[in-house]
């Protein structure tokens, strides 16, 4: 198939955007985009650290917005640029989404095993009322496009061998990979039934930079750091498959201009690491990068605990599609990335104190004096 030719957004709704993926996406975009606007929508919750954005925060481009995605009304506004909500005044901003892309949702498997109700209500009846509300707004005009962002783990578990394509059936295990697998379907439901203009991606797992505490790399990294133990889970056999944040960044930029709509496109960077081994390759690196800490080696501080239930045992992608018909690849090596990756968090003592305390909680508040 013909990749189709580069479409352009004036104003781009970004939900979730003082997420871990959101706002490394929100800054590849500014940055790369001088001419899109674009409107970080997000609810805030524990995930949403808006930090991860201050060196962009001035930017005449970038508008935030509190809000939750399941807010009907304030969804309404923004679809119709009628809004008076934004952290300046609304006379700087007037133009109505073109574009969403929808990162928001609760994200983090063992929190939903511990909770599934507000998984259910962000994943599911969020993005429900955003493709309702950019149905009403939209109906089938082919200028705007509607981009969910979602994961392989709704395609379940694999054994040792085999990748997730586009057309393996949905199996999700967990409620947080049921939750997504919800919403995949109503977007497609809704590409389908009303013509709305729509893409999913499904990405494997992402590392890099403004990553929560509570996901392994940066659990791992902070934990061995302050000398606390580095919980693995079972046997610490199951495999995922990690890609550079930057690198999911281009595959969703590349989607967003060329994709086709109605389609499906997995993302990932053939990168198999069995939990153990990428556990034990963080601590060589902080071994070597941090010689004067007290805690070498790090290993030693590796703790086998008790398994997460329903633990998928496999995951990898097959991302032939999304090379050969849109022509992306990923730019970053593993060994280049995670080493990238763990600098960064040895180069931000601040902001990976301020996640550690709780303290970037108080951010908006600080900031904005709301
Ligand atoms: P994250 O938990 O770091 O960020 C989620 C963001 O959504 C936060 O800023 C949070 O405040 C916001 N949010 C939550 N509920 C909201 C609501 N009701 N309204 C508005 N905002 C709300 O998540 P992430 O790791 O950046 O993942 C982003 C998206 O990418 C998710 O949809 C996730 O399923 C998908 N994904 C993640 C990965 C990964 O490895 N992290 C891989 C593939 C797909
Ligand atoms: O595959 C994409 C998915 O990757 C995304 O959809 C999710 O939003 C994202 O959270 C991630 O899900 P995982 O469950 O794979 O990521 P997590 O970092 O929680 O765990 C990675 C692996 O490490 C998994 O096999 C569980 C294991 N683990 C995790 C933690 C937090 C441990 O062994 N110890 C830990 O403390």
């Amino acid at each position: 198939m013909e990749a189709i030719e580069s479409r352009d957004f004036h104003a781009i709704l970004v939900t979730g955007g003082a997420g871990f993926i959101g706002s490394n996406f929100v800054r590849y975009m500014l940055s790369k985009y001088p001419d899109y606007n674009i409107i970080n929508l997000d609810k805030l919750t524990y995930a949403g650290n808006l930090e991860n954005l201050k060196d962009v925060e001035d930017n005449p481009n970038y508008f935030l917005v509190k809000g939750d995605i399941c807010d009907r009304e304030l969804i309404d506004a923004l679809f119709s640029g009628k809004h008076s909500i934004f952290k300046r005044e609304a006379s700087d901003y007037l133009e109505p989404v073109d574009c969403i892309v929808n990162f928001a949702a609760e994200s983090h498997v063992d929190r939903s095993i511990l909770g599934p109700e507000e998984f259910l209500r962000t994943n599911i009846m969020g993005t429900f009322t955003l493709v309702e509300t950019a149905r009403k707004y939209w109906g089938n005009d082919h200028n705007k496009l509607f981009l969910h962002i979602s994961t392989d783990e709704v395609f379940g578990s694999l054994g040792v061998e085999g990748y997730f394509t586009e057309d393996t059936p949905y199996t999700p295990n967990s409620p947080y990979s049921a939750s997504k697998a919800a919403s995949d379907h109503l977007v497609r439901a809704y590409y389908h039934t009303y013509s709305l203009p729509t893409i999913t991606t499904n990405c494997s797992n992402n590392y890099g930079p403004y990553q929560f505490p509570e996901k392994l790399i940066p659990l791992i990294l902070l934990n061995a750091l302050e000398g606390k133990k580095l919980p693995v889970y079972g046997d610490g056999k199951n495999v995922r498959d990690w890609l550079y944040i930057e690198d999911h960044c281009s595959a969703i930029d590349t989607v967003l201009h060329s994709g086709e709509f109605g389609e499906t496109y997995n993302i990932g960077g053939n990168n198999e690491w069995k939990n153990i081994d990428i556990v034990n390759l963080i601590c060589k690196i902080l071994d070597e990068l941090t010689p004067n800490k007290p805690y070498a080696a790090h290993s030693s501080l590796i703790t086998f605990v008790k398994d997460r239930p329903g633990h998928d045992r496999r995951y990898a992608i097959d991302a032939s599609k999304i090379k050969k018909e849109l022509g992306w690849k990923p730019q970053y090596t593993f060994e280049k990335a995670i080493k990238k990756t763990i600098m960064w968090y040895l180069d931000n003592e601040e902001w990976c104190k301020g996640v550690m305390s709780g303290a970037y909680r108080d951010y908006y508040e600080r900031q904005y004096g709301m």
